[in-house]
């Protein structure tokens, strides 16, 4: 039988790829752990209790906030404020970064961007919803850390990762050395390695994106997804269309598959939807690091410039090979 290696195992060895690291970061990725392991009870008691529905505020974006986006939020949170290692937390459901000034954490250096709960739409219909998060260290040496360590390019992420709640519950990250997925045993409570050394397929058979929106796309993304609806079988064409509305869950599948998510500019959403700092950033360089490539149709995400900590991008992200045709599309026809 194979031996089971625990996420708590497995970082605790990886520790030492990193000579310079002196647990903190191993404490880190643990914390975030426990905090997954909480909201994966809450979510999976979803349907029991009465956390469902709206909360009755809005978050920064003025979308209703979903009950569960906010414990999801508190959760994270107190997590990385007791565990003593994070000096910011930036998140989809604060509109302010959160500097984190305690005891424990007066000499933290590590920033962590979080979509607590991404897809919350899919709450209420017992679809996957998922967490989202990215780990930078912080760049100012002396006092208290600033705006300016929490806009870091994608580049200089340290690690990424997301858990994906499912069908079973997964953890999914990189420290820039490949990637890794556990699954959660609830029966034990802890996340075993279940995917070591994950990649994505260079290519695949499924496009993923909101095609109600059609109309509103630019011509180079009508052209592409009209690509992948053309018959031809030495591509495996035409694609199958699978959209969950959620990027963790739809990103998860086709990490494991292959193949494109893609959410782009729209003439309603024209820096398109989801957020550089913790949707598409963290999820780049997952796949990236599985093999694949992310780009908002002709730069790499992780090259983009952070200016502030909500803003959007458009994104086409996936197997290599199928980002790259939706790319050569998206320059000849524009986007
Ligand atoms: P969130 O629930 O964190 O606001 O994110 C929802 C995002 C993303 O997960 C998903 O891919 C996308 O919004 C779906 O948007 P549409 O409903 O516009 O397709
Ligand atoms: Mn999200
Ligand atoms: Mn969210």
């Amino acid at each position: 039988m194979a031996k089971l290696q625990t996420l708590g195992q497995f970082i605790v060895e990886k520790q030492k790829d990193f000579p310079y690291a002196k647990g903190e970061f191993t404490r880190l990725i643990s914390d975030i752990g426990i905090a997954a392991k909480i909201v994966h009870r809450e979510v999976n008691k979803a349907g029991l209790v009465n956390i469902l529905g709206e909360h009755g505020t809005q978050n920064t974006h003025g979308e209703d906030q979903k009950k569960l986006d906010v414990f999801a939020n508190e959760q994270f949170i107190s997590a990385l404020r007791s565990g003593g290692e994070c000096c910011i937390v930036v998140s989809e459901e604060n509109d302010e970064p959160i500097f984190i000034e305690s005891e424990v954490s007066k000499d933290a250096k590590y920033i962590i961007a979080i979509d607590p709960l991404d897809g919350s739409s899919n709450i209420d219909v017992n679809v996957s919803v998922g967490t989202i998060f990215s780990v930078y260290r912080r760049k100012s040496v002396n006092g208290r850390a600033t705006l300016e360590d929490a806009l870091q390019k994608g580049t200089e992420q340290l690690a990424a990762g997301y858990i994906v709640y499912g069908s079973s519950t997964m953890l999914v990250y990189t420290t820039g050395n490949g990637v890794n997925g556990f699954t959660l045993d609830p029966s034990i409570g802890e996340f075993c390695l279940s995917h070591p050394e994950l990649k994505i397929p260079s290519k695949g058979t499924i496009y993923s994106i909101n095609e109600g929106n059609y109309v509103h796309f630019p011509l180079g993304v009508k052209k592409y997804i009209k690509y992948c609806q053309v018959e031809d079988e030495a591509s495996s064409r035409p694609y199958s269309s699978r959209y969950i509305g959620s990027m963790v869950s739809d990103l998860h599948r086709n990490l494991i598959k292959g193949g494109i998510f893609i959410y782009p500019t729209t003439s309603q959403a024209p820096k398109g939807k989801l957020r550089l700092v913790y949707e598409c950033n963290p999820m780049a360089f997952i796949i990236e690091q599985a093999g694949g490539r992310a780009s908002n149709g002709s730069t790499r995400i992780l090259k983009l410039d952070v200016d502030s900590l909500h803003q959007r991008s458009a994104i086409f992200i996936g197997s290599a090979e199928m980002v790259l045709q939706a790319e050569a599309m998206l320059n000849e026809f524009g986007y």
